[in-house]
């Protein structure tokens, strides 16, 4: 590995860059812990552009940690409807309560207290620290890690203990005392706009401190585990105007989807789709099934069409359930 750049100058050439190309994000717009916090949950896994309407909407409809703490989990999981990984709307629910139990709703500014918030590692803390405190830290996400990986000529994979480290260490030598904020955006902007995947290196205002000998082949990660493909079994029932859901108690905890049937029944789907979700290609399969009059068990409840529109549901059900009623709501992703 090489040896980081000179801080001095390669923080002046990505600055001057920054001033004329920064990206006008809306959690830029603020220093609102909250409105950080709720940006840096969002953008865990998911791409910019897909995340500035669910933000702006979110924003809207739970404008604090009061507002968002005083929610119940199906309005909260019904707001993040369509971004996936519910996981992230769980904890930043249960982030909102924290600050209202233990910090009595003001935001705390101790490092170790932010990263005790459920959901809250060491990026994200560090990432609400310098965007809303303008605190001296560093950050690296996948924009930032690829750009520090080629800047050094990384040759260990960057999703091993040692990779990161390297990257949190470089990312920590190069970060100013004053402004990181800025800074830190500035490093995401480079790596998202011009050190992308495939990298613009002509244009690159840090081409001269960069070490790679091949950008395009860095960085290096772990070899990919392969594609596991899988069916998943369920019913459509319907009773006049209204549909059996049931409530999922796994992977989309608390989230209402077509009842599960296993095994499956013999005659042919009435519908069929795929959806990724993590290494797996999953098809989802719905058969329909009569109604034959039974109560609903204790996690199913029957609902009407026109509710569903304010009910949690998965994309891959609710994209199913328009697609055999071509009146419901359509899926928001
Ligand atoms: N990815 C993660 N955090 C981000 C942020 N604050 N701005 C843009 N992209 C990001």
């Amino acid at each position: 590995m090489n040896p980081a750049p000179p801080v001095i100058p390669f923080r002046r050439s990505l600055l001057s860059w920054y001033r004329k190309n920064s990206r006008d994000l809306p959690w830029r717009r603020t220093t609102d812990s909250y409105a950080i916090l709720v940006s840096e949950f969002m953008l865990q896994q998911t791409q910019v552009s897909a995340v500035i309407p669910y933000y702006n909407e979110w924003m809207r409809r739970f404008p604090g940690f009061a507002a968002l703490a005083a929610a119940s989990e199906q309005q909260v999981l019904h707001a993040w409807q369509g971004l996936g990984y519910y996981a992230r709307a769980r904890n930043l629910r249960a982030a909102a309560i924290a600050v209202r139990e233990k910090h009595g709703g003001n935001f705390p500014r101790d490092l170790d207290a932010i990263r005790d918030l459920p959901g809250v590692g060491r990026y994200t803390a560090n990432a609400i620290a310098t965007f809303a405190f303008n605190r001296s830290l560093p950050i690296v996400e996948a924009n930032i890690g690829r750009l520090l990986a080629r800047l050094l000529d990384l040759q260990i994979p960057i999703d091993t203990a040692s990779g990161r480290a390297a990257l949190w260490d470089v990312a920590a030598e190069l970060v100013p005392k004053h402004a990181a904020s800025t800074y830190n955006s500035a490093l995401m902007d480079l790596g998202a706009l011009v050190c992308g995947v495939r990298p613009k290196c002509a244009i690159c205002p840090v081409k001269h401190f960069c070490r790679a000998a091949d950008p395009l082949m860095l960085p290096l990660k772990k070899a990919r585990r392969d594609t596991k493909f899988c069916t998943e079994h369920h019913s459509f029932t319907r009773r006049g105007n209204r549909v059996l859901l049931e409530q999922s108690q796994d992977r989309w905890r608390g989230m209402w989807m077509l009842p599960r049937c296993a095994p499956p029944p013999p005659h042919k789907p009435l519908h069929l789709s795929e959806f990724p979700f993590t290494h797996h290609r999953i098809t989802l399969a719905v058969y329909l099934r009569d109604d034959a009059g039974e109560k609903a068990s204790s996690n199913q409840r029957w609902f009407f069409l026109r509710e569903l529109e304010g009910v949690p549901l998965p994309s891959p059900h609710r994209r199913a359930l328009a697609a055999i009623f071509p009146t419901t709501p359509r899926a928001s992703s």
